[in-house]
């Protein structure tokens, strides 16, 4: 397959992200599993998409779904074998699919090996492998970093009679990255999953691996400063500037070294970059250049702030300052946040035309399984909530179960499909009138339009790895022009319920790919090309 050796394979791919546990479940165990995922391939390529991103499937505890992990070299029995995960690639890549694997390599599972030692006492072989620090004189913790799901960051050891660093749960303790055998025992991992063929990485948390090694606090950030993209406002963890917990400079020298190693394997990275203050900064840091990661997945599509066109365009003005040969990744949903039709209550016809804009701005693109089915937020009632971070904020914050139902295929019977037991977060029902099965049948659904928006990538590289410039705005119309080789493309988005128009001169000396029209209605999206050689 041709695009399978195209080194350049990331820039501007569409990567479809499973989370394993709701896609599909083989067994009837409840929870989805590798060969649930490797059945469901044939439709995933259907959809044209270039890569798959599976979220954490290794052995854990599950604290935290996966994104606590007690082995980084197996899978976890309840979602399959190694041998499942071989099969599961080499499915894959038959049907033209790259394989990404998400590495949790900030911090582990308590359950972890490596702690189990760390914790045993303050002079064993790993002891330093963890982030462990003395108390104030006070007994209180040694900084006031903040965890993001709750209370302190650092959780106080008994045995060691120490605080121990965590950004997450306190079962999820922070690894020491300013230990190297750490950062060299990671680097096995990756190597592991590389040789096994993988395609590359969606590596989380990439800006919290390294902590200040002087341990000194976060400054305050005054209420009018705060920007809630990564956390809900009710965090106080969004009312610190992060500059010590994370966001330390020390990050590149790790990621360098992790690029060198992604490079013998012709693998691609996308890393997870989660900052309120500095998320596209930080961004541009770590993909500028070639020695860094080539991607980074960016919260600002991914918050409550609905995508006005004032709004997207002050994203793409600062990446434009702040990451201009950066390459981000871009999402408007995933395992982590309320679906987002549900979330900017969004109507069919504007869930079309946010597709269109995904697939035309510069930036790779991640679909969240189910969105191009339309599936709405799932309403998950208390007694059946799962996510310990939903739990400890209900109801100011609901926690990401409700995006986290499990995937639906079928009308055949109350799981949709998904597993012959009881699924381990409720189906939810409206979710079963959207079923693929009814799709296929209906021309007119949105399975279709995600198909058709995702080919225009493949049909106008343009599109896919084009230089993005003249942002502008009128009204509720987005306006911007892609360039690439001799190519330039006029992309032109009515993000808003009235109909306006669109001068001729706006237009002129360009053709059209999408239909023309005198007035140009809520959310229509027009498309145009020209060649810059023919003109020449
Ligand atoms: C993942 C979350 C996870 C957290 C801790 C993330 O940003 O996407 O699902 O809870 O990292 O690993
Ligand atoms: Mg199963």
């Amino acid at each position: 397959m041709e695009h399978m050796n195209d080194q350049d394979w990331w820039r501007g791919a569409v990567i479809y992200q499973i989370y394993p546990r709701s896609y599909q479940d083989s067994d009837g165990d409840g929870v989805g599993d590798l060969p649930g995922i490797a059945r469901r391939l044939p439709y995933i390529a259907s959809l044209g998409v270039d890569a798959i991103w599976i979220s954490p499937f290794f052995k854990s505890p599950m604290k935290d779904f996966g994104y606590d992990v007690s082995d980084y070299c197996d899978v976890d029995p309840m979602f399959g074998t190694l041998a499942d995960f071989d099969k599961l690639i080499e499915t894959a890549h038959g049907l033209g699919l790259k394989v990404m694997i998400d590495l949790v390599m900030s911090h582990s599972s308590d359950a972890h090996p490596w702690y189990q030692e760390s914790q045993s006492s303050k002079d064993n072989d790993k002891s330093n492998w963890y982030v462990w620090a003395d108390a104030k004189p006070d007994g209180t913790p040694p900084t006031n970093w903040l965890s993001i799901f709750g209370g302190s960051a650092w959780e106080w050891h008994p045995g060691r009679c120490q605080y121990f660093l965590h950004n997450f749960l306190t079962s999820q303790p922070d690894l020491n990255f300013h230990e190297p055998q750490v950062q060299d025992a990671l680097l096995d991992v990756a190597k592991f999953w590389l040789d096994r063929g993988v395609n590359g990485f969606r590596l989380d948390t990439i800006n919290f691996y390294v902590h200040d090694k002087e341990l000194r606090d976060n400054p305050a950030l005054p209420a009018e400063k705060r920007n809630p993209i990564t956390a809900p406002a009710e965090n106080p963890y969004t009312w610190q500037e992060h500059l010590y917990d994370k966001n330390r400079p020390e990050n590149l020298a790790f990621l360098r070294r992790l690029r060198a190693l992604m490079g013998r394997y012709n693998a691609a990275a996308v890393g997870e970059v989660g900052d309120d203050q500095y998320g596209l900064k930080i961004l541009g840091e770590y993909t500028s250049g070639d020695d860094l990661m080539q991607m980074s997945y960016a919260f600002e599509l991914l918050s409550l702030n609905v995508p006005t066109a004032l709004y997207v365009k002050s994203v793409m003005d600062q990446m434009d300052r702040d990451a201009p040969d950066g390459w981000a990744c871009w999402a408007y949903s995933n395992h982590d946040v309320p679906r987002h039709i549900s979330r900017w209550n969004l109507s069919q016809d504007a869930v079309r035309a946010y597709l269109m804009l995904m697939m035309c701005l510069r930036g790779s693109a991640c679909i969240y399984q189910g969105e191009e089915l339309g599936l709405p937020e799932a309403e998950v009632a208390f007694e059946d909530l799962k996510d310990p971070y939903g739990i400890r904020f209900w109801p100011a914050f609901k926690g990401r179960d409700g995006c986290r139902t499990p995937m639906v295929w079928e009308k055949s019977n109350n799981t949709g499909g998904f597993s012959t037991g009881k699924p381990w977060l409720p189906v939810s029902p409206d979710h079963l009138n959207l079923v693929p099965e009814l799709q296929e049948q209906d021309p007119a659904a949105l399975l279709h339009t995600y198909r058709e928006a995702i080919g225009l990538r493949r049909t106008y590289p343009t599109l896919a790895k084009g230089e993005i410039d003249q942002v502008a705005v009128q009204g509720d119309v987005l306006r911007f022009v892609r360039h690439h080789e001799d190519e330039e493309m006029l992309c032109i988005f009515n993000l808003g319920d009235q109909a306006t128009t669109l001068p001729d001169e706006a237009v002129l000396g360009w053709d059209a790919i999408t239909e023309t029209f005198d007035t140009f209605g809520p959310w229509q999206v027009a498309l145009f090309r020209r060649s810059l050689e023919e003109e020449a």
